[in-house]
């Protein structure tokens, strides 16, 4: 006979529910309890949504990680002999940063292993984006990414399923239960990962505005909060960029033509923003990793991280060197009237680029690598009449209708100059 539980699910719910702190140990067992199946999906939604409507303290949020990544494995990267530091993002439309970002830190001698994930909905997947090199490949054992760590020192790959299984569960139940948005279990979902990951130190990059996954910026603020002082908690070095997404970052939303502006970057030229903001996070990244006066932008000019990149891609069996996929179809938008391009909104961007075929709506459908939305103007540039303002790209011209329906009202031309805006609003430390 199996031994009887020590706690009761409708106990632990109920405590959350009058909004008392849940006990260590009870919390402990809820989470290992529900990876097992034995507290069932209505329990933990009805959890869920208590954490929800009245918060967990920093204490119960540290145990619900710590409860998460005891559910799986957790890999170390100690004996490589050099540090580790990883990025996250909270996910944005035409943000590619990790491509030229994981390069550029390793070659300064860092470890960046950067376990990623496909993109769903609106927010494009670093994997997604790199298999658009001929020949990448994504998925790699513990032995490979070990061994690219030491040579290469960058590796973006696919998460393995044993990292945090409780979280792959929790997060499915939240995504249909209306309880995405609780912070606590936010924070604790990517900590809990990336925790497991086994990095040293961390940098987040936590963006609000109409493009993020949080578009109140108090809350983005908080969520970072949230995250710093959990890694810190578990003894990964952590801080935080408050970035803005209001606007799609560079020039390309999609997947080939992302990688196209990220090799850019790693030429020494690229968009203003995406270089701003892939400087911004590899300074903090090598501060934390004992390195605070690294030249980042002389290692974009110099083709340091250029070199890095090219065997960060070879590694992986992609080819730096082949063709990016092309686009059968395009469609370009021309500028009614002259004028200053007042605004350009990241979500309907975003949107439009996933209906012409650059993401995907369930899982397990593929992407299409050549489709998407090249940008020819932003925010604050002026324009003439009759001047492209953004090309969409697609392998079937059926999809332009429902792309350009997403773009109704999604940009304007005026006649002045929109007030400048920072994109690293904040720097959040433990
Ligand atoms: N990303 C995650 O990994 N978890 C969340 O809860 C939200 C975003």
């Amino acid at each position: 006979m199996s031994a009887p539980e020590p706690f009761d699910a409708v106990d632990v719910i109920r405590i959350k529910r009058d909004k008392g702190q849940v006990p260590e140990d009870a919390l402990r067992w809820m989470v290992d309890a529900y990876t097992r199946e034995y507290v069932a999906d209505s329990q933990m939604a009805a959890f869920a949504m208590a954490v929800l409507l009245n918060g967990m303290t920093r204490d119960e949020i540290r145990v619900m990680t710590d409860a998460m990544i005891a559910s799986g494995e957790r890999m170390s990267f100690a004996g490589l002999g050099k540090p580790t530091v990883d990025k996250h993002s909270t996910g944005g439309v035409g943000d590619k940063i990790t491509l030229p970002l994981a390069p550029l830190v390793a070659s300064f001698g860092v470890a960046v292993p950067q376990l990623s994930g496909r993109g769903l909905g609106h927010t494009g997947g670093t994997l997604d984006k790199l298999e658009s090199i001929p020949g990448w490949r994504a998925a790699l054992s513990n032995d490979e990414i070990t061994a690219q760590l030491r040579g290469v020192g960058a590796v973006i790959c696919a998460a393995g399923t044993g990292l945090a299984p409780a979280d792959k569960r929790l997060y499915a139940l939240r995504d249909v239960t209306g309880t995405v948005e609780a912070i606590p279990l936010i924070a604790s979902s990517i900590m809990s990962k990336k925790i497991a990951e086994g990095t040293g130190a961390l940098v987040l990059d936590v963006k609000f505005g109409g493009g993020a996954f949080m578009r109140d910026v108090d809350m983005a603020r908080e969520l970072a909060r949230t995250m710093v002082a959990l890694g810190t908690d578990s003894g990964v070095a952590t801080t935080a960029l408050l970035t803005d997404m209001n606007t799609p970052l560079g020039l390309t939303i999609g997947n080939a033509n992302e990688v196209r502006e990220s090799v850019e970057v790693l030429a020494g030229g690229g968009p203003a923003d995406i270089v701003e903001l892939t400087v911004a996070l590899a300074r903090e990244m090598l501060t934390l990793a004992g390195q605070p006066d690294a030249d980042v932008e002389k290692a974009l000019q110099n083709g340091q991280a250029m070199d890095a990149w090219r065997e960060m891609i070879r590694a992986q069996d992609g080819d730096p060197d082949a063709a990016l996929p092309a686009p059968r179809e395009t469609h370009t938008v021309l500028a009614p009237a002259s004028g200053v391009l007042t605004r350009l909104d990241a979500l309907p961007f975003g949107i439009a680029a996933w209906r012409l075929g650059a993401g995907r709506a369930r899982a397990q459908d593929p992407v299409i690598h050549s489709a998407g939305i090249d940008l020819h103007a932003r925010p604050g540039d002026e324009v003439q009449a009759g001047q492209p303002l953004f090309t969409l790209l697609a392998d079937d011209d059926t999809r332009f209708g429902r792309a350009l329906d997403a773009l109704e009202g999604a940009w304007e031309i005026g006649a002045d100059a929109p007030a400048s805006t920072p994109l690293v609003l904040e720097r959040i430390t433990a």
